[in-house]
């Protein structure tokens, strides 16, 4: 939601700018815009549009000049256009702003600074910024004290860099927006995230909230916002440069599709022996004590969010998925028993840390499932699992999604070995465990586990959602059906499906389809119904329901599954595998027919209209 970049140091620091701004695309791509300190004041360029438009402004413009800002946006306060690109300026041009977040209180800011006499020519809540700090370099502040007084006057959510005309300095803070100060040899950057200097340096500080930071010829100082100094330890990311880009691929998505058997490896590695589950953050006995859990996510994480929670609830653990949006106005009652979960592949979703907030005010203990070392998650929860996918640019989530699922996977077995949770009120625990075996073959063990990321290799390799994607473009509509683990897995396809393709898709759990749905369905719905080896009798059932209205049927499940190809019109097998994985395996093709079918309708399949990847407000 916004991407904002900065950078001091020596040579030009246009070309690094728009790498950067480039990088960060996936946070938006209404407008881009850039500010450098000149000779004689500050240059900036703004457009409409993605950051090639920008660039093509800036062929006929160089702005020369070592220190600057840059800007890419998702538009909340006025819509796309060039006066509301970033960075914004007071009247004079003294001072240029970049900003990623909501100013609540822009409106009573505006109007008094209009009876001051200041004039507005955007219709952002960003430009009362740059003049707040005129204001005060008007009274005789310095600049970093004008910053400090400006910043003091705003109420919201705020990541800001900032850069004067009379000095080669940026002055930056953070407040409940992301903010990572990069360390090179030759140049200092902030970002809104790594993956935007990551060409330049891995060595990061993660910000604090309230941080208050100078860039400048001497390296960088961090403050309170009092000026009181603060000790922030340097960290070296294990991210390469190049796992944040393209490379030869024409979309990152795909890309990303293609590399889940690394990320997956990742995200298992070192978390299973042949004893079962390894997880140093959680050894044996953590969770004994746990009688419930809420996860609390959105979009695609709330999704394997749901995914775990069912995972848990057969192993005994109370468990439910909330929409973190509902959980954070509406939550759950929680007591010193409950495990609240966040999931989020950024770790910077507005809604999931104000669920996420509610949870640490109560007698809860909270844990973060997230990609993103040093996100807010990571460090507001009372621990986090990392989920170690590595950078995912394409806005559409899709290794992210795999590796949340095995994260939460390994998890349910450690809760399952530490005996969490409540007996079942129909039967003794142990006869659940025994049940869940025999319906499962055995249960979701380290060595299965293990063989997911050969098993979802095959998957990526399988080109027949290419083909199906296709024969089936002329549909009205796509349903995405499924039954336990394969009713998350329904609603991620659909999620997915509509994202990039703009078609209109829908998710529901299988033996819903008749209770409503079912009226909508007709030979131009296509009905993707997703088996994962369990309860497939019932599923197929809702499937004949639809087939009886003439709706055609993409069946994705078990290789072995031969009675469901046959009663279906095209079948995706994936692997033979335990049932409460085999949901995770379908899931990647489903992400590959959503992807061909957009490829075929040209969509602008890393960066849907309107969206962006990390939604940083409420
Ligand atoms: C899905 O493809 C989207 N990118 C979106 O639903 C996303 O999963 C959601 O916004 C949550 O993001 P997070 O995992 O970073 O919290």
């Amino acid at each position: 939601m916004c991407g904002i970049i900065a950078r001091v140091g020596d040579g030009d620091a246009l070309a690094e700018l728009m790498t950067g701004l480039r990088n960060l695309e996936y946070r938006g791509y209404d407008s881009a815009g850039v500010a450098v300190r000149c000779e004689d004041g500050i240059d900036v360029c703004k457009r409409e549009g993605e950051t090639d438009v920008l660039d093509a402004a800036l062929v006929e413009r160089h702005l020369p000049g070592s220190v600057g800002i840059g800007h890419t946006r998702w538009s909340t306060h006025g819509p796309p256009s060039d006066a509301n690109a970033h960075p914004h300026t007071d009247d004079d041009g003294r001072v240029a702003v970049v900003h990623n977040g909501i100013i609540r209180n822009y409106e009573s800011l505006r109007r008094e600074l209009r009876e001051d006499g200041h004039r507005f020519t955007s219709e952002t809540d960003t430009e009362v910024v740059p003049h707040l700090v005129a204001r005060e370099l008007d009274a005789g502040a310095d600049a970093e004290t004008a910053f400090r007084a400006a910043t003091d006057r705003l109420e919201g959510s705020y990541a800001l860099a900032m850069v004067v005309a009379d000095e080669d300095a940026v002055y930056a803070t953070r407040h409940g927006s992301p903010l990572v100060l990069g360390l090179g040899d030759d140049a200092n950057y902030l970002a809104s995230d790594v993956p935007a200097f990551l060409e330049f340096t891995d060595r990061v500080v993660y910000l604090e909230d309230d941080d208050v930071v100078v860039l400048d010829d001497a390296g960088y100082r961090i403050t309170t916002t009092a000026g009181d100094p603060v000790d922030r330890e340097a960290e070296t990311v294990d991210w390469a440069a190049g796992d944040a880009q393209k490379g030869v691929y024409s979309h990152f998505m795909r890309k990303e599709i293609d590399e889940q058997p690394t990320s997956l490896r990742q995200t298992i590695e070192g978390r299973t022996d042949s004893t079962g589950t390894v997880l140093d953050a959680f050894p044996p006995g953590s969770l004994a004590s746990i009688e419930n859990v809420v996860f609390v996510a959105c979009g695609t994480s709330y999704h394997a969010a749901m995914y775990g929670s069912t995972l848990l609830r057969r192993r005994g653990v109370p468990a439910t998925a909330m929409r973190a949006n509902e959980f954070a106005h509406d939550p759950m009652p929680m007591s010193d028993r409950t495990l609240v979960i966040a999931v989020t592949q950024s770790g910077e979703t507005a809604d999931t840390l104000a669920s996420l907030r509610v949870a640490n005010e109560s007698p809860a203990s909270t844990l973060a499932v997230t990609n993103v070392v040093g996100s807010t998650a990571a460090r507001e929860a009372d621990d986090a699992m990392f989920i170690r996918a590595g950078p995912e640019v394409g806005v559409a989530a899709t290794k992210t999604f795999s590796s949340q699922v095995a994260a939460l996977a390994l998890l349910a077995d450690r809760f399952e070995e530490d005996g969490a949770g409540i007996e079942f009120g129909r039967e003794p625990r142990s006869k659940q465990a025994t049940a869940r075996a025999s319906t499962t073959d055995g249960g979701v063990d380290a060595g299965t586990i293990r063989s997911l990321p050969d098993d979802v290799e095959t998957v990526v390799n399988d080109g027949r959602a290419a083909r199906l994607a296709k024969q089936y473009a002329d549909a009205d509509s796509y349903f995405f059906i499924g039954r336990g683990v394969g009713y998350p897995v329904a609603l991620e396809g659909a999620l997915k499906f509509k994202e990039i393709t703009y078609e209109h898709a829908e998710g529901f759990a299988a033996g819903e389809l008749k209770h409503g749905p079912l009226a909508l369905v007709t030979p131009s719905t296509v009905i993707v119904a997703v088996f994962t080896g369990q309860d497939d009798d019932r599923t197929l059932h809702n499937v004949r329901e639809a087939q009886s209205r003439g709706a055609p049927i993409i069946g994705v499940g078990p290789e072995s599954a031969t009675e469901i190809r046959d009663a279906v019109d095209e079948y995706l097998p994936i692997p033979d595998t335990d049932p409460e994985l085999a949901g995770m395996l379908a899931n990647v093709h489903l992400q590959l027919l959503a992807y061909h079918a957009a490829e075929i309708r040209d969509r602008a399949i890393d960066k849907p209209r309107n969206l962006a990847k990390s939604v940083t407000v409420e």
